[in-house]
């Protein structure tokens, strides 16, 4: 059997596609994604959507390395990307070496997400120059919620200017991906224009190098709260209450267990 070769930040640059990639929890999800993505993120939307935390701030280092080697069992092909949680990287570039090393050694990713631009970018650096692969993420920072005001639309005004600054630093610094969330299109577009790095957008335009969502968003399974950006490819929350249903009313009526799933059924007459 040929086991295909998992790709690495490497062979993700060379790709004359767009990116491909999802977040993925779980082995099961991870399984049923890989062979259509090219990149799954361990992202610590996890908080919310597996969680049901209402921020990702109280995600842990632990919780990402249990989910990370979920996702890394699951899948063959494509690269994993683990998310460095709130806390965990941003005290010092030491800290996030660390934290990162930590993940790398103990899921097998192939890389590891922050979050940040200017401010992140002595991490990056100390980070990339020993052999840690990173991507950064700017635009809407999660992680930053409370100083953003919330989850909204940024890239408006100075807004930009700010923005492109951090997407330079980033690249500057080494990364070889940055994720750009929920930021207009002229910005996201003028970013990947400038630069060499792969640009992956979640509320960033089709103008991005790639594309990533929420798996459980784009499945119809997460449902609390959709944010424009997202499309429905699927309506999983439906499927999943029409089949519990089923089986509620079936254990109901005494329909299920039947003889097919009954061992050593004795029949009456
Ligand atoms: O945590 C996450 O899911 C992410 C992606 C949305 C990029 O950071
Ligand atoms: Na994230």
């Amino acid at each position: 059997q040929v086991v295909a070769k998992r790709h690495t930040p490497r062979s993700l640059a060379l790709l004359d596609a767009p990116v491909v990639s999802l977040t993925a929890y779980t082995a099961p999800m991870a399984k049923l994604m890989d062979p259509h993505c090219d990149l799954l993120l361990v992202g610590d939307s996890l908080g919310m959507v597996v969680y049901g935390m209402d921020s990702t701030l109280a995600v842990t280092t632990e919780m990402m390395i249990a989910h990370g080697q979920a996702v890394v069992r699951g899948s063959q092909k494509a690269c994993v990307a683990i998310d460095l949680p709130f806390g965990s990287y941003q005290k010092s570039p030491q800290q996030a070496f660390e934290t990162a090393a930590e993940v790398m050694a103990r899921t097998g990713a192939g890389c590891v997400k922050l979050e940040g631009g200017i401010e992140m970018a002595e991490t990056i650096q100390f980070l990339t120059q020993r052999g840690i692969p990173v991507i950064g993420h700017i635009g809407l920072k999660p992680q930053a919620v409370h100083a953003h005001g919330g989850f909204r639309m940024l890239g408006r005004g100075t807004e930009a200017e700010q923005i492109m600054a951090d997407a330079k630093a980033v690249a500057d610094a080494g990364a070889f991906a940055v994720v750009i969330e929920s930021t207009l299109e002229p910005v996201a577009r003028a970013i990947t224009e400038a630069l060499p790095i792969i640009t992956i957008g979640i509320g960033a335009s089709p103008a991005c190098g790639g594309q990533v969502l929420v798996g459980e968003d784009m499945l119809g399974l997460f449902t609390d709260f959709t944010p424009r950006f997202v499309k429905r490819f699927g309506n999983l929350a439906a499927e999943v209450d029409r089949a519990v249903a089923d089986y509620a009313a079936a254990v109901r009526s005494r329909q299920f267990p039947g003889p097919e799933q009954c061992v050593g059924l004795v029949k009456k007459d």
